[in-house]
């Protein structure tokens, strides 16, 4: 019961299969890490960032939370965000939302959960912004699948918005930041088209001097 013993069997295994087809993989890793992406999604056991890709270990930075949200007050995100675009470098962040997303569904649900319906709050925020489009669409799933559309849509904006990304933009960094959203029914990603690269792509509104 403490020790999840099977847990370290099958890492164990992963890692010898991983050393067979390359002897010096973790060693080489253990130098340095370079990843070029940084990947912003749900914590959803069934959106696991470097599998949906099929990238190995060392390639992509990640930061995970119930429904992929970047909150402009959230520090934990935040962090994430400057120690990826300021020390490692990356050249892409990927915001990658799912549809189905519990969370996007819960915050749209009159049911108490407690803590988590403040979090929560940030997507009805995105509901009332886009509440005519949405509630045109006819089904319930059709409505919340729009709603985690939209939802990515945000956090790429949010993301755009912060004062790390803008810092980068205006100091001549290659950034580029993407929304894409993920269907655990077939496993296959869609890039929603809102890739942000400069700040003349934002709004003057969220402009930093
Ligand atoms: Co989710």
């Amino acid at each position: 019961m403490r020790k999840l013993k099977h847990l370290f069997e099958r890492n164990k295994n992963w890692s010898e299969k991983i050393k067979e087809s390359d002897p010096e993989f973790f060693f080489n890793l253990s130098k340095q890490q370079s990843p070029k992406y940084l990947w912003i999604g749900c914590a959803d056991s069934r959106v696991p960032a470097n599998q949906i890709v099929d990238l190995m270990p060392g390639e992509v930075f990640v930061h995970r939370n119930i429904a992929n949200l970047v909150v402009h007050t959230d520090l934990n995100s935040l962090s994430v965000i400057q120690y990826a675009v300021e020390v490692l470098k990356v050249k892409h962040i990927i915001v990658c939302g799912h549809y189905g997303c519990g969370g996007v569904q819960a915050a749209m649900q009159n049911n108490a959960l407690g803590l988590i319906d403040n979090w929560l709050r940030h997507i009805r925020d995105t509901y009332r912004n886009y509440q005519g489009e949405i509630d045109r669409v006819e089904d319930e799933k059709g409505k919340l699948n729009l709603l985690c559309e939209k939802n990515v849509i945000e956090q790429v904006a949010n993301l755009s918005h912060s004062t790390t990304v803008q810092n980068a933009w205006k100091n001549g960094q290659e950034l580029a930041i993407h929304g894409w959203i993920y269907s655990i029914q077939n496993g296959i990603l869609k890039d929603l088209n809102v890739c942000t690269t400069g700040l003349d792509e934002i709004s003057q509104t969220y402009r930093v001097k």
